[in-house]
């Protein structure tokens, strides 16, 4: 039997270690009390498309850790996997049939630990993307639930009885298409899937369930990972009475009928469940970014909870809906976003809605615009977060015929949704065959825009939208005014040119965006401010600023600094 003391020596080295611990949980990086993560800058890699280093025409984890130099070259510090984990693929990765493995087409877990340190060395950070909703149908989980009604795991879904024969439990739809329900056979109840039928909604009010998740995050956390980007945070409970949805006018591209998802959406019980994730991401120093559909600010700041104690980075998709180049909205979006009670993120691109590229481009000014956007969300206060190719102006390539849609949604709700295919093409390296991504052909093609658009030129010419997303970036990484810096507004009646301030202590930065197809030329007044003049930072073309006045080219940007 170990003797008092050694009991003692045990519980004060228990204690040092949970103190240490928590003394690394949330560590500023700065005077400010800032947290790594608010002055990263993440990039969103979608395994498949990204580099395929075995050329079996899909992408992987040694093609990732090949390419790491080349986003440290960029200015990234940390990036989100979408899922790499063992999957049946029926949704590209997001039904997972094993939370703690690589699926070999990516890799193994040893790739894994090799790019975890690979990036550790370059001082980038990882995060994956944890598919909380739902797994696989394939999950080990989901196929003893379905085997009996007594089965150890069947409380683990949510199973009903039908309303009557052929009649599922609620009239609750599929966001992917068809009723959100379906009838397993062998024990004659319907379980209930908000995404794909093969992606099975877990049941959160179970604490096994709950338990069993966090556990997850606690294996990745001890492998390395920084973090999670959350999966479909919004659809984690449902009304346990089943009540029906009010139907609205209409039909959706599926053919059926439009829905309000009033009782299988954003339910209060879903903040329960963040907090229980932040508390063990808490004890890892780690950091939770959530999919957040909000429809307002209000909701937005649910998610960051109170005293910010559920999602660090909620994603601000209200200003992806700002969907055209107009100053006035992205403004009022900013402002909003700003006043929030936690930390903005702000995204412009990724694997679910069209390229920022196409968005806001008018077809003939792409390359500008996609600079002014870059000039945009880059120097906003907040975490940005880019997605792969948007850096050189990767456009959205949807199928043109239906026997070429990848992504099941395309295929069913062909021709109004093409699906997501169009925003996942290989990521565009060089202009030879496969644009360096492959040697194989991918697994899907390579736009034509890749003989323009790709690395390799983009690197060699100092006009390109890869060589002015760098200098931003580098510009963002040294100026303490962009990182940490307060939000002001300028000239808020102006509709062409959208300008601010961030202002740090006596520092200052002006950044001024055109965002009209006319040459503009813009007079501030930062007197009450303290500030006389600016000097340039950055400016596309002629973009030129002297004393107060600033001359924008047609989608120009001009980036300062002011001196007293
Ligand atoms: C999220 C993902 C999307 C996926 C869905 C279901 O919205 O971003 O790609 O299809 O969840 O997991």
């Amino acid at each position: 039997m170990p003797s008092t003391s050694s009991w003692i020596l045990v519980c004060a080295f228990l204690c040092l270690s949970l103190l240490a611990r928590a003394q690394t949980a949330n560590k500023a990086i700065d005077a400010e009390g800032n947290q790594w993560w608010q002055h990263a800058v993440f990039y969103e890699i979608y395994p498949r498309s990204f580099a395929d280093s075995d050329n079996d025409g899909i992408g992987d984890l040694k093609g990732i850790a090949s390419k790491l130099d080349y986003l440290k070259d960029l200015g990234v510090d940390a990036i989100w996997i979408s899922p790499c984990f063992p999957s049946p693929q029926v949704d590209f990765g997001y039904d997972v049939s094993d939370y703690e493995n690589i699926d070999p087409m990516y890799g193994t877990l040893a790739d894994f630990d090799n790019l975890a340190s690979a990036a550790k060395k370059r001082g980038i950070h990882i995060l994956l993307d944890f598919v909380v909703n739902h797994t696989s149908d394939q999950h080990k989980w989901f196929l003893d639930s379905k085997s009996s009604r007594t089965s150890e795991h069947r409380d683990w879904y949510i199973w009903r009885d039908g309303k009557g024969p052929g009649q599922p439990p609620n009239n609750w739809t599929s966001t992917f298409g068809g009723s959100a329900w379906k009838l397993d056979p062998t024990t004659n109840q319907y379980y209930y899937h908000y995404f794909y039928a093969q992606q099975p909604d877990l049941n959160w009010r179970n604490p096994a369930v709950k338990d069993a998740m966090f556990d997850v995050t606690r294996w990745w956390y001890k492998r390395g990972v920084s973090g999670f980007r959350l999966d479909a945070v919004d659809t984690l409970f449902e009304d346990p009475d089943l009540t029906d949805n009010p139907v609205k006018p209409g039909t959706n591209a599926y053919g059926d009928p439009i829905e309000e998802d009033k009782y299988n959406k954003k339910l209060p019980e879903v903040h329960e469940a963040l907090r229980g994730l932040r508390k063990v991401a808490d004890e890892y120093n780690a950091v939770l970014i959530g999919e957040t559909w909000t429809a307002n600010i209000a909701e937005l700041n649910l998610y960051y909870g109170h005293g910010n104690n559920e999602l660090q980075l909620p994603m601000d998709f209200l200003f992806t809906t700002v969907n055209k180049l107009s100053a006035g909205d992205f403004r009022k979006q900013i402002a909003a976003v700003d006043s929030a009670s936690g930390w903005p993120t702000f995204v412009i691109s990724n694997h679910d809605i069209v390229r920022s590229y196409d968005r806001y481009g008018d077809g003939q000014h792409n390359d500008q615009i996609a600079k002014l956007m870059a000039g945009l969300y880059l120097t906003l206060r907040g975490t940005p977060i880019m997605y792969y190719g948007e850096e050189i102006g990767m456009k959205t390539t949807p199928p043109t015929r239906k026997e070429d849609v990848k992504d099941p949604i395309g295929r069913t709700g062909w021709p109004k949704e093409k699906g997501r295919d169009g925003q996942r093409t290989p990521m565009q390296w060089d202009a030879s065959e496969n644009a360096g991504f492959s040697k194989a052909t991918p697994w899907l093609p390579v736009p034509e825009t890749a003989k323009t658009h790709n690395v390799a030129d983009e690197s060699k010419d100092s006009e390109s939208v890869l060589a002015f997303y760098k200098r931003v970036l580098k510009l963002r990484h040294t100026s303490k005014a962009l990182l940490d810096g307060t939000y002001a507004p300028l000239n808020e009646n102006d509709q062409n040119v959208l300008s601010y301030l961030r202002v740090y202590k006596d520092q200052a930065v002006l950044v001024a965006l055109n965002m009209s197809g006319t040459e503009q030329k813009v007079s501030f007044d930062w007197s009450k401010n303290g500030f006389a003049s600016v000097k340039s930072l950055l400016a596309t073309g002629k973009s030129s600023a002297s004393g107060s006045v600033a001359t924008l080219e047609p989608y120009g940007v001009f980036i300062g600094q002011l001196s007293k």
